[in-house]
């Protein structure tokens, strides 16, 4: 992430003067858990992203999953996260999220013009591998982190494990099916960056409106990562 500051001279706006911020990478090697939302009615999508960030989780992916999902990503900057697009999966898509200024992107799977626009623009991509074959794809286009999606499903940390061992430079980060209770079997493989969810963020407290009860899933989440595995 960079943050821009615009000198200013009798009025005009001159000079940007560029200040690096932490990377995405930085942020998730220190959060370790990116909660996954998605957003039905747009009003909800700034009072869930100040709960995360509230919460001790400022790495979060809103999904494209719904007719808000890229209105939220736009509407949702300057709350202090390190805001990312999720379910992408064309290159349209990309160019959407790149346009709602998301500052990464991940997806269920890997298509190679989505993954070769965002990465054109200069934008962290995770595409989700379910296969040996799909990393040596992502290799092929220069990635190093990918998603791992749906883990649950594939084996869960035990899966995570034997692609390390053939893969050591690789990094992963396990979605799908991770809970509370699992995330930290996730977190003590070496090559898990951080893990992705949407328990942290249930429909029902959305609805609800509760956005404290979003704050104490995001802090208990939070709080679990820092714990040593
Ligand atoms: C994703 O978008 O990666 C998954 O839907 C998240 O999976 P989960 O709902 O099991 O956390």
């Amino acid at each position: 992430m960079t943050y821009y500051l615009f000198t200013s001279v009798m009025g005009r706006i001159v000079m940007p003067t560029v200040i690096p911020g932490p990377s995405v990478a930085e942020e998730l090697d220190r959060t370790r858990v990116v909660p996954i939302v998605t957003i039905e009615h747009l009003a909800d999508a700034p009072p869930v992203v100040t709960a995360l960030v509230s919460g001790g989780l400022p790495v979060i992916e809103i999904t494209l999953r719904t007719a808000a999902g890229l209105e939220a990503i736009r509407s949702s900057h300057g709350l202090g996260a390190v805001l990312g697009a999720g379910t992408v999966t064309t290159a349209d898509e990309a160019r959407q999220v790149i346009d709602a200024g998301a500052q990464f992107a991940v997806s269920p799977g890997i298509a190679t013009d989505m993954v070769s626009t965002l990465v054109a623009a200069g934008v962290p991509v995770f595409p989700g591998v379910a296969t040996p074959s799909e990393i040596m794809i992502a290799r092929s286009l220069g990635l190093r982190s990918v998603k791992v999606f749906p883990v649950g499903m594939l084996g869960g940390p035990a899966f995570v494990r034997t692609l390390s061992s053939v893969w050591p430079d690789m990094r992963f980060m396990p979605t799908g099916g991770v809970t509370e209770a699992t995330m930290r079997d996730y977190l003590a493989v070496p090559s898990v960056t951080a893990v992705g969810g949407s328990w942290i963020v249930p429909a029902g407290l959305i609805a609800e409106r509760n956005w404290s009860g979003i704050t104490q899933l995001a802090q208990r989440a939070a709080d679990l990562a820092q714990e040593p595995t």
